[in-house]
């Protein structure tokens, strides 16, 4: 197969930051999605829809003319998030979703929940009005080795919030393990998991093994081999509880090749061709439409984007870096070579 159409995709979970930053994330993400659910961990975070409301306004004035792409927006979840700030969420057309940070896991998380389980209340309401709950999937004890952090997620909270909350819609962000991607499928409530393309690209081989490569550091972490295999299986088995989420984090040059690096992949410089490199290599192309385009939409109660895209076989070079911000970012696969290329 030389030449791919599918429904125009959606970004299921990104990070455009703001200010600055801005022209260069949302024409990268208006390339080739419909819509992105915008990620809230800005500083200070979007914890409320006033906050969601001012930062939709910034993106859309970065929007390219005549471009029809949407962003999503979201809340972010603190000890203080209440069940009348769920209510608001829930009555505002523009927001789908609520995400949750364990304080410290990651990038701009001081803000995020120190206990899940005062969260209670507030899951209770997210149940009963159908507001997506995304869940960043690490516990951050600092005993928990940084690879086991998702597999000790899941034990520790994740099956209990599915007991104690069946009907809650919830999405394991960025999944990064086999243990992760078997929970979803046994799952039996509305539980689902997006993939990155970092994740279903490389393992911690790739980020490690002849030299550390600050570039491939994201979080969570990459992990080995057999979890990646068992993610690139997931995302290409057809099974409409995975879907896109490229979890693509800007972070300028010097945050990244530095003695603390920054944790993100950037990758919307060519996300769906990043997709489509994984997709092809375990052979499953014909898969790519439901996860990239119709399985994340079908699970936010989302009509499809009625516009397609068309990917050839058209190899090409991804550039070595990208002009950001006033600076430079590294994005993912720099300097590699890819099979796919978006026709314009
Ligand atoms: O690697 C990551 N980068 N993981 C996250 O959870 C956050 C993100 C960021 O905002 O840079
Ligand atoms: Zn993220």
């Amino acid at each position: 197969m030389d030449q791919l159409t599918i429904i125009q995709p959606d970004d299921w979970h990104l990070h455009l930051r703001d200010e600055g930053a801005l022209a260069t994330t949302v024409p990268a993400a208006a390339r080739c999605f419909g819509r992105g659910i915008v990620m809230p961990n800005l500083v200070p975070p979007v914890r409320n829809v006033a906050a969601a409301t001012a930062y939709r306004e910034r993106i859309l004035a970065a929007r390219p003319e005549n471009s029809e792409w949407q962003p999503l927006m979201v809340l972010y979840l603190t000890d203080n998030t209440s069940a009348d700030d769920i209510r608001a969420a829930h009555a505002c057309a523009f927001v789908h979703a609520c995400k949750y940070y364990p304080a410290g896991a990651t990038t701009n998380s001081d803000s995020g929940v120190t206990d899940l389980e005062r969260l209670d209340e507030v899951f209770e309401t997210m149940q009963e009005l159908g507001v997506v709950l995304q869940m960043h999937g690490e516990v951050t004890d600092p005993d928990i080795d940084i690879f086991d952090r998702e597999a000790v997620f899941i034990d520790r909270h994740l099956v209990r919030i599915r007991e104690k909350f069946p009907a809650l819609k919830m999405v394991l962000e960025h999944i990064t393990t086999e243990q992760g991607a078997t929970f979803v499928r046994n799952s039996e409530g509305p539980l689902a998991a997006s993939i990155t393309p970092q994740h279903l690209l490389y393992n911690r081989n790739d980020m490690l093994v002849g030299g550390i490569r600050p570039h491939l550091f994201c979080l969570p972490i990459l992990k080995r081999n057999r979890h990646q295999t068992a993610l690139i299986e997931a995302a290409t088995s057809g099974d409409s509880r995975f879907f896109l989420g490229t979890d693509s984090a800007p972070h300028p040059r010097h945050a990244k090749e530095n003695a603390c690096g920054c944790a993100g992949c950037y990758s919307h410089h060519a996300a769906i061709e990043l997709y489509a490199e994984a997709f092809d290599r375990a052979g499953a192309l014909h898969q790519l439409e439901g996860f990239a385009s119709r399985y994340g939409a079908d699970f936010y109660n989302l009509a499809y984007n009625r516009r397609k895209i068309t990917l050839n076989r058209d190899p090409w070079t991804v550039p070595e870096r990208i002009d950001y911000d006033g600076g430079e970012l590294i994005p993912l696969a720099a300097g590699q070579a890819l099979n796919w290329r978006l026709q314009n």
